[in-house]
């Protein structure tokens, strides 16, 4: 499985952004603020990364998974998170010293739901919500901090590039003190 994105919780967007860029060339392909119900926010980037290759120019193995997507990076996006003040994005940092960390990491596959139910099936993993959270060109779900690597794993099936904010924010809602 490709690994999607890596998604970070920061309490410093722009700088690890510029991080990311400087030292792995990465660039700024997105950015959008997700607010919150209880009146809390997270701006968020998401950065993709300079290697780019298009589906003529080889076969990886599992172009099904790419949907109507016709570019292709094998490297995976990075997508960095901060919270406004008391956002469970921002409590989520503060829990690690201030600093964040990596809250998940995302792979890509042909179908959200059947990933869904053979890891359910086989003890592999719990995950958040019982059904995909489903958006126009995205299928997603979160596992709870996994016991083996004490990491979220993200299951993404996606036919658009970049992101639906709405699919954010259900996910970011969805691991609520995760
Ligand atoms: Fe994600």
């Amino acid at each position: 499985m490709r690994i999607d994105h890596i998604a970070y919780r920061v309490p410093d967007r722009d700088a690890t952004a510029k991080f990311f860029v400087e030292a792995f060339g990465y660039r700024i392909e997105d950015e959008f603020c997700i607010d919150f119900e209880d009146g809390t926010s997270a701006k968020c980037y998401a950065l993709s990364p300079p290697e780019r290759y298009s589906k003529t120019d080889f076969a990886p193995p599992d172009w099904a998974s790419l949907g109507k997507i016709s570019e292709y990076h094998v490297p995976p996006e990075i997508f960095v998170s901060q919270g406004t003040e008391a956002s469970v994005v921002q409590e989520w940092v503060q829990k690690r010293d201030n600093v964040g960390g990596i809250h998940h990491i995302a792979y890509q596959v042909k179908d959200v739901h059947a990933i869904m139910k053979e890891w359910t099936e086989k003890g592999w993993a719990e995950f958040t919500t019982d059904e995909p959270i489903v958006a126009e060109g995205i299928v997603q779900c979160f596992t709870t901090p996994h016991p083996l690597t004490g990491i979220i794993y993200e299951f993404i099936y996606r036919t658009n590039k970049g992101f639906n904010i709405n699919n954010v924010r259900d996910l970011l809602e969805s691991t609520e003190g995760l």
